[in-house]
Formats: structure tokens, C-alpha cells, sequence
């Protein structure tokens, strides 16, 4: 199963990492510590120690010689900086790089990397766009899923599964798809989701049901391969909700969400913890569904409004070329 080598991923944002504080990641089957330093760089070196194996994921940070934190392994306690150097006990000299630091793109909070491969794919500009146009709200429902790349990236594209896989959050009673805009590796998805009445007594057991408005319009900006965005509008604000998957191996992906927002309001920020929270539910519910497919099933029906899958798959065969945007479709 294709991983879409050479595509950009984004590892982070830097307010997901404590200064610090080491974390792990893992691209493409291989796994990284990741630590964001004192001065707040963020370095990324494979995971395993070059002396016995160690994972220094598990280590702590130590000032380095050159003043920036270094990464210390749990076993022995070498430190090693960001090139991978060491200083070995009874020596004061630098080793050469002892392992291949991850490379990273930061585009001010966002940690991007091609895991080490050949660039196939730019890196797409929109999310530098809505960071200086929004303000970030957070982060959430950073998990790891056992799903290969290509069904959760089904998932993502598929409007019919509110009634299935979120129907005890959303209670939608039709898809009225509208237009998909097709771009090649880029594309917008725009529908409407009329929402089943709820009784008063069951908005006051589960109050994320008054965030709910009688029609969800949905508009979804996608960005092949690595992420969806989700962008929504009501009288206190705009949102926009960045999904983003990363394949961890051949069957992990990680998925994580990053939320910006553009207040019209003052009552704003108090939505702040309950569109997290949301984000938190919609997103474990999408895990939950693809830990019980049998992803090697051949369809052999098809639904209305699969066109966010026929993108995806295409995108996906044709992986890194982009052919032919053939997708666009109105329906009202
Ligand atoms: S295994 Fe890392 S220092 Fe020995
Ligand atoms: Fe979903």
C-alpha cells in the first residue's frame, strides 16, 4: 500500500510541542524524537540511539555545548544535538553526525517535512494564509489509528457517512450536495446537512447539540494528500477546522486537528472549548469507524455523492501526477 512518497506532512504546530520536552513521531514506517529547544527551534532526529537502541523519545533536553537543548538518551545518558553530534564520556570533542536529523520546513508555528524523501509536491500556502487572517484557537484529537493512508483518506471525502459513523452527534436527515470544484490536488466540497429537530431534554444531555444549527452548510477545502479544511460561519464567527493525516507506516495514520477562528463577537471565545471539543468527538468517531472496516473489500455498490471519493482514489492512483481535473460537478 502507496504512503505517497514525496508528499509534505505536517508533523506539528509548535504549540503541540512543550519546550523541551522530547515527543515522537513517526513518517513513512520510520519513527523521530522531536524537541523543541530554549531558543525555540524544533529538532528532529531518528528515534533509536546509534549507541544500543534506546528510544530518546523517552530522554529528556540538557543545555548543549552551543547553548541550544540537546536531546539526552535514557540508557547512557549521551546528549545529542540537532546534527545528531555527541560528546562521547572522556573525550571533549565532538563526534561527527552519529544519525540523519528528520529535515524540517517551519513555517513559523508549522513543523512541515517530506520524511526525508524527493519533493513531489509543494507545500500548500493556505495555511500560512489563514494564520495571518485567523487566530488560532488550538489544537485536539492528535491520535493514531490502526487504518492504512488510503482509508482514512476515504473517510475524510466521504459525505455520506454523518448518518452512519456521527449519528449520535448530528442527526442528519439528507445530503444535499451542491457543487465539487475540482482542482487536481486541490479541491472544495460544498453541501448542506438539514439536522433532525432535538428535543430540549435532549439538548440539556448533550449541549454540543445546541451548537447545532437546522442546516449545516458545509464547505470543505481539500489539499491532496495531507489535509482537510473545514470552514464554517455563524453569527459569532468563522472557523476554520484543519484536519490532517500523516501515514505513521503501511497501516497506522495519524490524524490531528488545528482550529482558527475570526470572531465576530465577544461570546467568541467562550465556543473556543466546545468547537475543540466537537472537533475531539467528530474525530475519535472516524477512528472508531475504520478500526472496524475490512479495508481490502472491493465496493460493489456506489452511492450518491462519492465524488470526494472518485477525487481521492484518482489522486491517490496517479500519485504524484496530477491528471486531469474531470470531478467539477453543480447539482442544486
Ligand atoms: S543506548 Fe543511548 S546512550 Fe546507550
Ligand atoms: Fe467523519
Amino acid at each position: 500500500m502507496s504512503m505517497l512518497e514525496g508528499a509534505p506532512w505536517l508533523l506539528a504546530h509548535k504549540s503541540m510541542l512543550e519546550v523541551n520536552k522530547p515527543r515522537k513521531i513517526s513518517l513513512y514506517g520510520k519513527d523521530y524524537v522531536l524537541w523543541k529547544d530554549n531558543l525555540g527551534e524544533v529538532k528532529a532526529l531518528p528515534n533509536a540511539c546509534p549507541h544500543m537502541g534506546a528510544m530518546l523519545s523517552e530522554g529528556w533536553c540538557q543545555q548543549g555545548k552551543d547553548g541550544a537543548s540537546e536531546i539526552v538518551c535514557p540508557f547512557h545518558a549521551l546528549g545529542f544535538d540537532g546534527k545528531g553530534c555527541t560528546i562521547l564520556p572522556g573525550t571533549k570533542k565532538k563526534t561527527l553526525p552519529q544519525l540523519e536529523p528528520l529535515e524540517l520546513i517551519v513555517q513559523g508555528d508549522l513543523i512541515w517535512s517530506y520524511g526525508n524523501c524527493k519533493p513531489q509536491a509543494s507545500i500548500p500556502n493556505i495555511l500560512n494564509e489563514i494564520s495571518s487572517q485567523y487566530e488560532f484557537v488550538g489544537h485536539i484529537a492528535d491520535i493514531s489509528i490502526e487504518s492504512n493512508l488510503l482509508s482514512m483518506l476515504l473517510n475524510m471525502h466521504d459525505y455520506n457517512h454523518q448518518n452512519g459513523t456521527h449519528r449520535p452527534l448530528f442527526k442528519i436527515e439528507e445530503v444535499q450536495f451542491k457543487s465539487f470544484q475540482d482542482h487536481g490536488h486541490h479541491s472544495h466540497a460544498l453541501y448542506n446537512l438539514p439536522t433532525a429537530p432535538t428535543t430540549l431534554a435532549e439538548k440539556l444531555r448533550h449541549p454540543k447539540l445546541l451548537l447545532l444549527p437546522k442546516i449545516i452548510e458545509v464547505h470543505l477545502e481539500n489539499h491532496f494528500p495531507s489535509m482537510v479544511i473545514f470552514h464554517g460561519e455563524n453569527l459569532l464567527g468563522r472557523i476554520a477546522q484543519v484536519n490532517f493525516f500523516l501515514p505513521e507506516s503501511t497501516n497506522r495514520t495519524r490524524t490531528y486537528v488545528l482550529l482558527y477562528g475570526l470572531p465576530k463577537s465577544f461570546a467568541f471565545p467562550l465556543l473556543k472549548h466546545n468547537l475543540l471539543d466537537f472537533a475531539r468527538v467528530i474525530t475519535e468517531q472516524d477512528g472508531d469507524i475504520l478500526g472496524k472496516i475490512y479495508s481490502n473489500t472491493v465496493p460493489k455498490m456506489k452511492l450518491n455523492n462519492e465524488v470526494g471519493m472518485d477525487w481521492v482514489r484518482r489522486n491517490f492512483e496517479n500519485w504524484p501526477e496530477i491528471v486531469e481535473s474531470n470531478l467539477s460537478k453543480r447539482m442544486f
